[in-house]
């Protein structure tokens, strides 16, 4: 085969010696810009793991890696005045040109061909080739020349940074953040030798501004460094090397390939330097490429596979990247205001990728310490004994709302049963809430419950609208209280223009074949094309909606529940008031965010008022549409903001369900990012929901403080003893109803 990679950086590389390796026959030729010695940039990182998947490749050039690694296995941040150390990382860091160095020896030793200083600009001189490598880096001429085929997408981050280096040997890798007149700014610095450290620096673009760097040329940069970081350099020097400010560019394809045309390394992907991996996926991209080459006789077939293969890793490195990369553009948020353990391990586990139990097996002590913080921090806030040494895992402390006592941070999320008749709540509603109360969660919430029959989303649907209903939620509500510790919630909602339609088996949203009622929402759009149109509120419907919300709210009283949410989330009625997707009225109910927010927390205030005063009531919001034109997550922060001013406890942090062709990004924990950032910019506290589903992540999720509560949906239908399974993992006691006592002996296999 006659192979031309055009690009001599780590893909082209490392594909050509893989390559020529696996079959000497090969004609393969590297072409590349600059000259073999041309030192741009500093140092790479490569995590242990990484390291052994290049052993396996070719064990030459990683003997030759290994040779010239700095190893380190301790994060350094530096915050506020202290250095908080995190051990038990496993990274090793080397010279960028030395591994240039290594690739391009051992290129040579298995007789690839490399000619450098030479610029291509046209792809016919290799027309003849089978095979072309877009090896041409972030900025590849060949992914834009060919942009109808690969179609880009680049998405230019918005914070500036730099890439220096430092004549000091940094012992760990390390993070500093330091505040000037300025603003705040980022430090990530490794050692990759003896003696020299990659120091790269990173600020929001205005800090960068107001401090003239938008005007400096790279000594006036480095003079600006090393003056701030004068105490962290301890007397050591910032070297330049093309160190210009840039901002960071996530680079997506949406094909890798074209005829015999093929991405690679950084012309196919970026991902974040703050999780050091573009060197590693560039490598990783060259022993996928050429393993799939070796399986296919034919080039077209390898390249789809080799995109097939190597695709879902990338992308899901690139959404560990996008959280990491968020977390360093919105590093204001919380800095300050969090104390340095809790700020260490907002940092450390930003990516979701490390979590409190792998902290845990890194480095116990560190995990231990953080422990024993957030259960201090759970004693002060629930003014409740929380034991110090050895402290509880964090989901089993405590947690106050008023004068409601949570015995842990495990909260069964509303699900709709859709098995009642005109409401009432029957034996299954007793059994589904029972077991999960007696599984150990803190807090149960009862399904979307309705003010009125109208207000129901399907006939199966529970309501808080006749006096049968006040029996019916007691019975429930009165074996929770007798039998577990669990406190229960009523969710009151009315379903709006959402109302209406089928069980959710027979088709969510779907609207009834017959029998329907008639709808009313903020405005007259119907929720599918074909389903009914609801009538525009007129402020008689206003009145009489509220006060239905005060009589379910006394008759949720009277059943004795123990905290009430009321529902401005997923479409339903009170938030077709705040989406503008739905709100198109042009009274003093709609237009602005104020506006649109009006009518619900009118509602919200009349509930309050005959709520008792002792009692929590928290607020299910949507945090995003997910759709163009709809509310976006800076509503939601003032949305938390006029809520907690109205006397809200906690906001459940949800997102979409307000218009069907919403476009959510689904994955782990995927609503949590919104929940962190209302807690913090909106100062209330949050429950976090969604695709949650293990106790780590709880752990993880509380210690960082991305939450107060977790709220399980679908983790509970599967497992109602969820909580009780989480803390026998945990080896936590969590005592067991006197009836299931015999359980202690036994051990589950
Ligand atoms: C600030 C910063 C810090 C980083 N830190 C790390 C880190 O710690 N760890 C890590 O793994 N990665 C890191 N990276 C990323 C890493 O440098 C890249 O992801 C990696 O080099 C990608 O390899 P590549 O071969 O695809 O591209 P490159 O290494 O960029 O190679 C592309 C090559 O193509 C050549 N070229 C381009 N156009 C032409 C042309 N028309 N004709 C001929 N030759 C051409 C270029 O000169 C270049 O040598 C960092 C990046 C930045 C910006
Ligand atoms: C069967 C079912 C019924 C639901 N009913 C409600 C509801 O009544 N009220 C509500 O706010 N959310 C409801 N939801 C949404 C969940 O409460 C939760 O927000 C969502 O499922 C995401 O959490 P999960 O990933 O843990 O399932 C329901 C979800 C499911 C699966």
């Amino acid at each position: 085969m006659k192979i031309v990679s055009i690009g001599g950086g780590s893909a082209g590389l490392y594909f050509a010696l893989l390559m020529k390796k696996a079959d000497p026959t090969h004609e393969i030729l590297v072409v590349e810009r600059n000259r073999p010695d041309d030192t741009f940039g500093f140092g790479v990182v490569f995590s242990d793991a990484t390291l052994e998947n290049f052993a396996e490749a070719d064990r030459e050039t990683y003997t030759e890696i290994a040779r010239n690694f700095a190893h380190w296995d301790d994060i350094d941040i530096h915050y506020q005045g202290q250095v908080l150390t995190s051990t038990g990382h496993g990274f090793s860091g080397m010279s960028r040109q030395l591994l240039l160095d290594i690739l391009q020896r051992r290129c040579t030793e298995l007789g690839v061909i490399l000619r450098f200083q030479d610029e291509v600009t046209d792809l016919g001189a290799y027309a003849g080739a089978d095979l072309v490598l877009a090896a041409d880096g972030v900025n590849s001429f060949i992914r834009s020349r060919y942009a109808e085929h690969f179609r880009p997408q680049v998405d230019w981050r918005p914070n500036k940074f730099v890439w220096l280096g430092a004549t000091f040997p940094y012992p760990a890798f390390t993070f500093v953040f330091k505040e000037s007149d300025h603003g705040l700014w980022r430090v990530h610095a490794y050692r990759y030798n003896a003696s020299m450290s990659t120091f790269i620096l990173e600020t929001t673009e205005a800090a960068w501004r107001r401090a003239g760097l938008d005007a400096a040329d790279e000594d006036q940069t480095i003079a600006f460094a090393e003056r701030l970081f004068a105490e962290e350099l301890q007397g050591h020097r910032l070297l330049k090397n093309r160190s210009l400010w840039r901002n960071f560019p996530t680079v997506k394809n949406g094909s890798w390939h074209h005829r015999n045309l093929v991405l690679i390394g950084d012309a196919a992907h970026t991902a974040h330097f703050s999780i050091g991996s573009g060197t590693k996926l560039a490598m990783e991209d060259a022993i996928a490429l050429c393993r799939a080459l070796q399986r296919h006789d034919e080039v077209k077939k390898a390249l789809v596979a080799y995109e097939e293969e190597r695709r879902p890793d990338v992308e899901r490195l690139q959404r560990a990247a996008q959280v990491s990369l968020e977390w360093f553009e919105q590093t204001e948020r919380y800095h300050g205001p969090l104390e340095p353990i809790q700020f260490a391990m907002s940092l450390l586990t930003r990516s979701l990728r490390v979590t409190h139990d792998n902290l845990k097996l890194r480095d116990p002590k560190f995990v231990e310490s953080v422990d024993r913080w957030f259960a201090s921090r759970a004693e002060q806030q629930s003014r409740v004994a929380v034991a110090a040494a050895p402290a509880p895992p964090p989901m089993f402390t405590p947690f106050r709302l008023r004068d409601v006592l949570l015995s842990n941070r495990i909260v069964v999320s509303p699900m709709c049963q859709y098995s009642a008749e005109d409401g009432t709540p029957n034996d299954w509603h007793l059994v589904n809430l029972g077991s999960r109360a007696v599984g150990g969660a803190a807090l149960v919430i009862a399904e979307m419950t309705d003010v009125s029959r109208e207000g129901r989303i399907s006939p199966g649907c529970t309501g808080m609208y006749k006096p049968e209903h006040v029996i019916a939620w007691k019975r429930i509500v009165e074996f929770v209280h007798a039998n577990s510790q669990a406190r229960i919630a009523l969710q009151l909602a009315h379903a709006g223009r959402k109302g209406s339609t089928r069980r959710l088996w027979e088709g969510i949203d779907e609207p009834l074949p017959d029998g329907n009622w008639p709808l009313i929402s903020a405005s007259a759009i119907p929720y599918h094309p074909y389903s009914q149109v609801p009538k525009a509120m007129d402020r008689r419907d206003m009145d009489m909606v509220r006060d239905q919300f005060v009589g379910a709210a006394r008759m949720a009283v009277e059943a004795g529940f123990d905290m009430l949410e009321l529902h401005f989330a997923h479409g339903y009625l009170l938030a077709s008031f705040i989406s503008p997707l739905t709100n198109i009225r042009t009274d003093e109910y709609g237009g602005s965010l104020a506006n649109r927010m009006r009518y619900p927390l009118e509602v919200f205030d009349a509930v309050r008022a005959v709520w008792p005063e002792r009692e929590p009531m928290s607020v299910k919001i949507s945090a995003t549409d997910w759709a163009e034109g709809g509310l976006s997550p800076e509503d939601a922060v003032g949305v938390a903001r006029w809520l907690r001013e109205h006397g809200c406890d906690i906001v459940t942090v949800s997102t979409g369900q307000t218009v069907p062709d919403q476009k959510p990004v689904y994955g782990r924990l995927y609503q949590t990012p919104f929940s962190d950032r209302i807690r913090y910019e909106a100062g209330i506290p949050t429950m976090t929901v969604g695709n949650i589903a293990s106790y780590d992540d709880v752990n993880s999720i509380l210690t960082a403080g991305r939450a107060d509560l977790c709220v399980l949906a679908r983790g509970h239908l599967f497992d109602p003893y969820w909580t009780r399974h989480a803390a026998y993992e945990q080896g936590y006691d969590l005592p067991w109803p006197d009836q299931y006592v015999s359980v202690k002996g036994f051990t589950p296999r």
